[in-house]
């Protein structure tokens, strides 16, 4: 990742989460590292079942109880945040850091309206009246590009579109310094899809948000991403400005990705990726990614390949570079 001159806003050192569960322990993060600055978009992607919301979760301190924090630290701002006291958490979660949830769109309150589940987020974390809540509210609410005499109604009343948007609303609503996306366009039509990204690069213009978004849609990430991070089955497989993984990737597993989506640069077609991603309670040796991938050689089937950083390219293979 380019290290830019800007602060590190979060900063995740070696992260190793699992699952403990009546099968054995699922390794659904394993040394996971990257820093995010101020006013940068990263993008986190990978097949399903890589890593990519246990990690999101890990950094919104709300992993369920058989998620277990194996090592490695989580920084925000400097502070290890999983050194956080409860109290502490209550006042980080959506004042600092705030995430719109995979399937979010549901994750409104049927019973109460809009704009009051917004005032409310407000008033817990900050000591302001109700109107000037209802006036932050109103604005942001025109900030997402919804019509603000519709903030006054239900969100059965809305349509998947503008939910969405109003997620997005209330994940800004207390100014966090980060937001975590964790598919926020997967479950929209092809349209809604568009107008969300479109309103996410509206924010990066007009905020120094920074934002984690993650996504299995790589296209989604060249619209929108300085950066991307490639993950397979728990590990980091790749990280790089989206510019250099897109156009020159150098691990397997992101060629192969890339070359599966045929609507980001290649027109040659569909290619996809044989086999599924291994079991995480039994992960491959060396290379997790050694049975699936088309340059084996002996030394992917025993050793794991350090994430090896050239210019802020880091790219965890044994051939970065004979193949
Ligand atoms: N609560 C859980 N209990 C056990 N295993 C889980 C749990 N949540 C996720 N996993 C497993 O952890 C791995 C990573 O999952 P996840 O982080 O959800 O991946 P992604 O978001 O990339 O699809 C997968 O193997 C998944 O089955
Ligand atoms: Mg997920």
């Amino acid at each position: 990742m380019t290290e830019s001159q800007s602060e590190v806003v979060m900063e995740i050192k070696e992260l190793g989460i699992s699952y403990i569960t009546k099968q054995g322990k699922v390794r659904a993060a394993e040394d996971v590292s990257f820093k995010i600055h101020y006013g940068e978009f990263v993008g986190l992607s990978g097949e399903s079942g890589c890593g990519k919301t246990t990690t999101a979760l890990a950094v919104m301190h709300l992993l369920p109880k058989e998620g277990i924090i194996e090592g490695g630290e989580i920084f925000f701002k400097g502070r290890n945040i999983l050194e956080y006291t409860d109290d502490e958490v209550l006042e980080y979660l959506w004042r600092d850091v705030s995430m719109i949830f995979q399937g979010a769109m549901n994750a409104l309150n049927p019973v109460h309206k809009v704009i009051d589940q917004m005032t409310t987020a407000i008033r817990i974390h900050e000591d302001v009246s109700e109107e000037e809540a209802m006036e932050r509210s109103l604005e942001l609410i025109d900030s997402v590009g919804i019509d603000v005499s519709r903030a006054d109604g239900y969100p059965h009343e809305m349509s998947g579109g503008m939910k969405q948007r109003l997620m997005i609303a209330l994940a800004l609503v207390c100014h966090p310094a980060l937001v975590i996306a964790d598919e926020p366009t997967t479950a929209l039509d092809v349209m809604v899809q568009a107008q969300i990204l479109e309103l996410l690069n509206q924010l990066r213009e007009r905020t120094s948000l920074s934002l984690l978004l993650i996504t299995h849609d790589l296209s989604v990430i060249a619209e929108t991403c300085d950066n991307a991070i490639i993950m397979y089955a728990g590990r980091i497989a790749e990280m790089g400005t989206t510019k250099k993984i897109f156009s020159e990737p150098e691990h397997p597993y992101t060629m192969k990705l890339i070359s599966s989506f045929p609507s980001v640069l290649t027109e040659k077609g569909i290619d996809f990726i044989p086999g599924n991603p291994p079991d995480l309670i039994n992960p491959p040796s060396g290379c997790r990614y050694h049975e699936r991938c088309d340059y084996v050689i002996d030394r992917c089937r025993h050793e794991v390949p350090p994430l090896e950083d050239e210019q802020g390219h880091r790219v965890a293979c044994w051939r970065r570079h004979d193949i």
